[in-house]
């Protein structure tokens, strides 16, 4: 069984792009609705609370767990593995949505953490869009800056922006929302400056590609936004493929399972939108 585990809805579009590619696996998806959002909590405070769903999903058989949701795999990620799972859980496994986003950015393998050789590449501007403690941590420019030089960093917090989503604000806010953090983003970075021209847009938050539509139809036009889902699925597919003692296919193509720490008649609904079909979730 493969743990997928959000804050709350955005780790559905991680999901829907798993059971689309991989759909012979057993998933289980774990979202913490009752302490969503998680994008301005203090880095304690989501250590804590990825850590006790982690915990959770172990608890009811996952061996792997995905932390499908950008601000735990920044801000939590790397402690649960070096300093928590060696002790709590050794043969088990926790992998983050950033590591694979930064490789398909950067086209360079994680465990490689300088520039390759060769011929100078050409510069490239890159806008990540996130949460405010994402943008804090400051992973994305911190690791793109290690293994692509050459490729400019802008970031831009989104606060409030989740919350809209969880709480199925009418798409009309969302999309002024969404136009003016995209405009703030493009700005020149001192007064009198030319506007910023990024070639790559990454959406650093899980939640964001559910109003992809609103980032599409603000940003300039040529600007790709990379899949973060997709990107992730990928990189999930080869991992498992090196790895089948977490999760091999099963032929009976089981359906999900829906968990929350919130309440399952407030949040299927909203759910159900997001992933394109009736999600019944249970407390957990
Ligand atoms: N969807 C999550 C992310 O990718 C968390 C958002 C939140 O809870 O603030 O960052």
């Amino acid at each position: 069984m493969i743990g997928v585990f959000d804050s709350g809805h955005g780790g559905l579009t991680i999901l829907r792009a798993l059971s689309a590619r991989f759909p012979g696996h057993r998933y289980v998806f774990l979202g913490d609705h009752g302490h969503a959002p998680y994008g301005a909590r203090d880095v304690e405070a989501i250590y804590g609370l990825t850590r006790d769903n982690v915990e959770r999903l172990f608890s009811i058989g996952c061996r792997l767990v995905l932390l499908a949701c950008n601000t735990a795999s920044a801000v939590a990620l790397r402690r649960l593995q070096q300093t928590w799972l060696p002790h709590f859980a050794p043969d088990n496994r926790i992998l983050g949505v950033v590591v694979p986003t930064i490789e398909a950015v950067t086209q360079v393998p994680w465990h490689v953490t300088s520039p390759p050789g060769g011929p100078e590449p050409e510069a490239r501007r890159v806008v990540v869009y996130a949460t405010r403690r994402t943008v804090e941590s400051g992973s994305y420019p911190f690791e793109i800056g290690l293994r692509a030089p050459a490729i400019g960093v802008t970031q831009q917090a989104c606060p409030g922006l989740v919350d809209r989503i969880e709480s199925g604000a009418p798409e009309a806010g969302i999309a002024r929302m969404v136009t003016e953090f995209v405009t703030a983003s493009l700005a020149g970075e001192r007064e009198g400056a030319p506007p910023l021209v990024p070639d790559t847009a990454i959406l650093g938050c899980t939640h964001y590609p559910l109003v992809a539509v609103h980032f599409a139809a603000a940003l300039p036009p040529g600007v790709e936004i990379l899949d973060q889902p997709g990107i992730v699925a990928d990189s999930l597919g080869r991992y498992l493929a090196r790895h089948r003692e977490f999760d091999a296919p099963d032929p009976e193509n089981p359906a999900p399972r829906f968990f929350t720490t919130g309440d399952p008649a407030r949040v299927g609904p909203l759910a159900s939108r997001f992933f394109g079909r009736t999600v019944e979730f249970e407390r957990l």
